[in-house]
C-alpha cells in the first residue's frame, strides 16, 4: 500500500514537473550525495593527496597485492585525480598517472629504486633473512656494475656457441611433433641460459641440479603471498617456504663456488671472474640471486609471449623469418658441414643489433602490450612536489605501466599487436614521454 501510494507521488511529480528539470535535480541529487560519500571516504590531508582510506587500512589495501592493476585502475577512476594514496600497515604509498607524475618518477634523485621493491614485492630472496653476512651486495649500483662487467660485448660473444650447444640439446628434448607449451619449454630454456650466464660450467651442463635449482626458484615465487609480504616475521608456511627455499639455494651455490675455488682448471665463467675478484662467496651468492630474480620472469614471459604473438601473424612471422634467413645467408658460412645450430655463434653481436630491425619491432611491442605491472619506487630522501601535492619521505610511489602502454592517446588500438607502430611516420612511442618503458626509464642506480 505504502509502496504504492508512494509510487503513485512520484509518477504524479513526473507528469507534473518538466523532464529536464527532474534530470537537473537527480543530477544535482547524485552529485551532492557523491561529494559526501567522496569526502568521507576519501579524505585528503595537508599534503593535498587524496587518501582513499576505508574502514582498515589491510582491507583497502588488500587487491594491492591480489589485484594490482584493478585496484590502481578503478581507484583511478573514482577519485579522478591523477595521484592517491593509501596505508600499507603503517606505510603510505601513493598512486601516481600522468606525464607530471611519470616524469616525477623516473628522474627525481629522491625516489629509490631498491628499497621500492623491498617491502611490497618480495620474491627475490634476502641472504640477511637467513642471517648471512650481506653488507652492500643488495645494493642496485652494486650489481649493475658487476652486470656490466659480466655481461658485455666481449663475453657474449665468447659463450654464444656454448648457448647456442645448450638451446640445442634442450630443444632436441621436445621430440618431433611441433608442438610446446611455451609457458614450460620456453621458460626452461631462459632458466638454464641464465644459470649459465650467471655461474658456472658445471652447473650449466648439470640438469639435473639446473631442475633443482629451479623448484626452489619457484618455490620463492609462490612464497611471496600477500601475508607474507604484510608479516615476514609470522611463522606461516609461505615465510617458512622461503627461508628453507633460500638457505637451499645458498648451500646448492656455495658448492660450485667451492668446486671453482678449488679447481685447477682456469676458466672465466661468471664464478670464476668474482672469485678472481676477491668477493667471498655470500656476495657471489648474492650476485647469482639478483641475476636469477632479474632476469628470469621478464626475459621468460615476454620470450613466451612474442613466439605466440608470432604464431597468430603471418605477416610478421614472414619478416622474422625473412631476417634470420638473410643473418644466416649473409654472416655465416653457407657452404660450411656445421649443423645448422652452431651457425649463428659467428654472427657478430654488432650485426645482431644492427641487422635484426624485425625482431627489435616484435619485441618491442609484445613489451608494451604484456610488460603492464606497477613499478615501485621509495621517497628516501626530502618531501618532493608533484603537481600542487606534496610526497611525504618514506612513501612508497607505485606506478602502474599500463597508463601509458596501454593509453589510446599514445598507442592507437593499444591492445591491437603491430610492430608497425614504432616505425617512421607513426613513431607512437615518441608522443609523450616516457611512453615506452619496456626496459625502463629515466635514472639509473
Ligand atoms: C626481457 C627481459 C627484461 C626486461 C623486459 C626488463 C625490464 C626492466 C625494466 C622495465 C626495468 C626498470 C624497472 C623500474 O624502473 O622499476 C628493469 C630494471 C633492471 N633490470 Fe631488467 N629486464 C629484463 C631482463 C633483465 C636481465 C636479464 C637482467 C640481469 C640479469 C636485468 C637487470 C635489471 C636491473 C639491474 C635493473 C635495475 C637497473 C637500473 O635501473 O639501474 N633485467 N628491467
Amino acid at each position: 500500500m505504502a509502496a504504492n501510494s508512494t509510487t503513485t507521488i512520484f509518477s504524479r511529480i513526473s507528469q507534473d514537473i518538466p523532464v529536464n528539470f527532474i534530470n537537473i535535480a537527480a543530477a544535482s541529487a547524485v552529485g551532492l550525495l557523491s561529494a559526501f560519500f567522496y569526502s568521507t571516504l576519501f579524505s585528503s590531508r595537508n599534503d593535498g593527496i587524496i587518501d582513499i582510506g576505508g574502514v582498515s587500512s589491510i582491507l583497502t589495501a588488500w587487491p594491492f597485492f591480489t589485484k594490482r592493476y584493478d585496484f590502481l585502475k578503478s581507484n583511478f577512476q573514482k577519485t579522478r585525480e591523477v595521484i592517491f594514496k593509501f596505508k600499507i600497515l603503517h606505510h603510505t604509498v601513493v598512486a601516481i598517472r600522468g606525464e607530471e607524475g611519470r616524469k616525477a618518477f623516473f628522474d627525481n634523485k629522491s625516489l629509490n629504486f631498491s628499497e621500492g621493491y623491498k617491502i611490497l614485492m618480495g620474491a627475490a630472496p634476502r641472504l640477511s633473512d637467513i642471517s648471512m653476512n650481506h653488507k652492500n651486495i643488495e645494493h642496485v649500483s652494486w650489481f649493475n656494475k658487476r652486470l656490466a662487467q659480466l655481461l658485455n660485448r666481449r663475453r657474449l660473444e665468447d659463450v654464444l656457441p656454448t648457448l647456442l650447444e645448450d638451446l640445442d640439446r634442450q630443444m632436441t628434448g621436445w621430440g618431433t611433433e611441433c608442438t610446446i607449451d611455451p609457458f614450460r619449454n620456453v621458460y626452461d630454456l631462459v632458466f638454464s641460459m641464465t644459470v649459465r650466464m650467471g655461474t658456472c660450467d658445471e652447473l650449466a651442463r648439470d640438469p639435473v641440479a639446473i631442475k633443482h635449482i629451479q623448484s626452489l626458484y619457484w618455490t620463492l615465487e609462490k612464497s611471496a603471498t600477500p601475508t607474507a609480504l604484510l608479516l615476514p616475521w609470522l611463522p606461516i608456511r609461505a615465510n617458512k617456504n622461503k627461508e628453507a627455499a633460500t638457505k637451499e639455494l645458498f648451500s646448492v651455490f656455495q658448492s660450485y663456488i667451492e668446486q671453482r675455488r678449488n679447481s685447477n682448471a682456469p676458466r672465466s665463467d661468471t664464478i670464476d671472474v668474482l672469485l678472481a675478484d676477491g668477493l667471498d662467496n655470500t656476495a657471489i651468492i648474492g650476485f647469482i640471486l639478483a641475476v636469477l630474480f632479474a632476469g628470469v620472469i621478464n626475459t621468460g614471459i615476454n620470450s613466451c609471449w612474442a613466439l605466440i604473438f608470432l604464431c597468430t601473424n603471418k605477416e610478421w612471422r614472414a619478416k622474422v623469418q625473412a631476417e634470420v634467413n638473410a643473418l644466416i645467408a649473409n654472416h655465416t658460412n653457407t657452404t660450411s658441414s656445421d649443423p645448422l645450430h652452431k651457425r649463428p655463434a659467428t654472427i657478430p653481436v654488432s650485426v645482431w643489433e644492427d641487422e635484426t630491425p624485425c625482431m627489435d619491432a616484435v619485441i618491442r611491442e609484445t613489451l608494451r602490450i604484456v610488460f603492464n605491472g606497477t613499478l615501485l619506487r621509495r621517497n628516501v630522501e626530502e618531501d618532493l612536489g608533484i603537481k600542487d601535492k606534496t610526497v611525504g619521505k618514506g612513501a612508497f610511489l607505485a606506478y602502474q605501466v599500463a597508463d601509458v602502454h596501454l593509453n589510446p592517446d599514445i598507442y592507437r588500438d593499444p591492445l591491437v599487436f603491430d610492430p608497425d607502430r614504432f616505425g617512421p611516420g607513426r613513431d607512437e612511442d615518441k608522443k609523450a614521454q616516457y611512453a615506452f618503458l619496456g626496459w625502463g626509464a629515466g635514472r639509473h642506480y
